[in-house]
């Protein structure tokens, strides 16, 4: 798949996550199988005017994550030109605008998802993105706020914008993650319209949903956030289903959650040599691995315990002293 004149390898994209998708779960998804792109999640514009050094630390060593996308979510069109010229001296592919967010933050701050009910100002960022942007301006979107914006109005908008790609989350800003929301009909209008390329988004948890929406929709590309969390690998599950017909399930046991946080560990080490997190490295090793060891006890048995024990670790010691328990009982 093609954005601007950049070349994705497959179609198959990470979704940013607020405090999810860091710079060492990026690489360790990636380690294990191959991702067309990744996003970095959003950086606040109004931050980046504040105090630019705030968000070095998201940036770390974006440079060596090739293919990657930057997130910006803000509302302002000129606190908005100012990031993009502070990140030009960032070495990364992709410049993207969340229209899509529905915190509480986001809506008072009218950015993020706020913009799905105010398409004038989302037409004009966008246009401001593409003119001072260096890189493709990619958009991730709603189906709308409160309900379904009208197809040939959005479609319209994004067709003489400029932008490159447009990624849409099928729901409402308002249905948040709510569980039977999901629109693919919306998206497949979408798409029919759209001169550029689409990625499907939204409750994409097993090759099975994957070819389903892929199916229905015809969009170009999907994106997955939640799903990834405990089951990093969901790319190559939904991969062997697609294109080799073999059907791989998610599975988990002992050992192949300590498999997998040895090469999560081994991940962080790595995009830490060489640095020092302005959080201290102890730490950020100690939140990283707690935070992913918990996940990736998902659908162990009779793990919740373990879970309770990963959650009142207070230090690396204890997290890794609470594993070895658990994986040599
Ligand atoms: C914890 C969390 C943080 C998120 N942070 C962002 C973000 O920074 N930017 C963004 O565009 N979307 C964000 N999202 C939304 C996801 O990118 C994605 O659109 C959404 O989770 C739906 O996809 P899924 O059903 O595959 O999870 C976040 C979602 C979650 C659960």
């Amino acid at each position: 798949m093609k954005i601007g004149s950049i070349n994705l390898e497959n179609r198959y994209i990470l979704a940013p996550m607020l405090n999810v998708t860091t710079a060492p779960y990026r690489r360790f998804c990636r380690k294990l199988q191959k991702i067309g792109l990744v996003y970095i999640p959003m950086l606040y514009t109004k931050k980046i005017e504040k105090n630019p050094k705030s968000v070095e630390i998201d940036l770390l060593k974006i440079e060596e994550e090739t293919p990657i996308g930057v997130q910006l979510i803000g509302s302002d069109p000129k606190a908005l030109k100012r990031s993009i010229d502070y990140l030009n001296s960032y070495k990364f592919e992709i410049l993207d605008l969340n229209a899509g967010c529905p915190s509480k933050r986001a809506i008072k701050a009218q950015e993020g998802g706020f913009l799905m009910k105010d398409l004038e100002k989302l037409s004009i960022l966008i246009k401001t993105a593409v003119k001072y942007s260096s890189r493709p301006v990619s958009l991730k979107i709603r189906t709308g706020f409160e309900k379904p914006v009208k197809i040939e109005k959005l479609a319209q908008l994004i067709n003489d914008s400029g932008i490159s790609l447009l990624t849409i989350h099928a729901r409402t800003v308002l249905s948040k993650f709510y569980g039977d929301t999901l629109d693919l009909d919306i998206v497949k209008g979408l798409k029919e319209r759209l001169k550029i390329p689409v990625v499907g988004n939204g409750d994409i948890i097993n090759p099975v949903s994957a070819k389903h929406f892929i199916e229905y929709t015809n969009v170009d590309a999907f994106m997955i956030g939640r799903e990834s969390m405990g089951n990093p690998e969901i790319f190559n599950q939904i991969h062997e289903y697609l294109v080799n017909n073999k059907k791989v399930s998610f599975i988990n046991n002992r050992n192949m959650m300590e498999k997998k946080l040895e090469i999560y560990e081994n991940t962080i080490d790595e995009f830490l040599n060489g640095i020092t997190h302005p959080l201290g490295n102890q730490e950020i090793k100690f939140i990283e691995l707690k935070r992913n060891a918990i996940w990736l006890s998902k659908n162990i048995d009779n793990s919740t315990k373990i879970r309770y024990q990963l959650s009142k670790s207070k230090t690396l010691i204890q997290l890794k002293e609470t594993l070895s328990n658990f994986f040599s009982p």
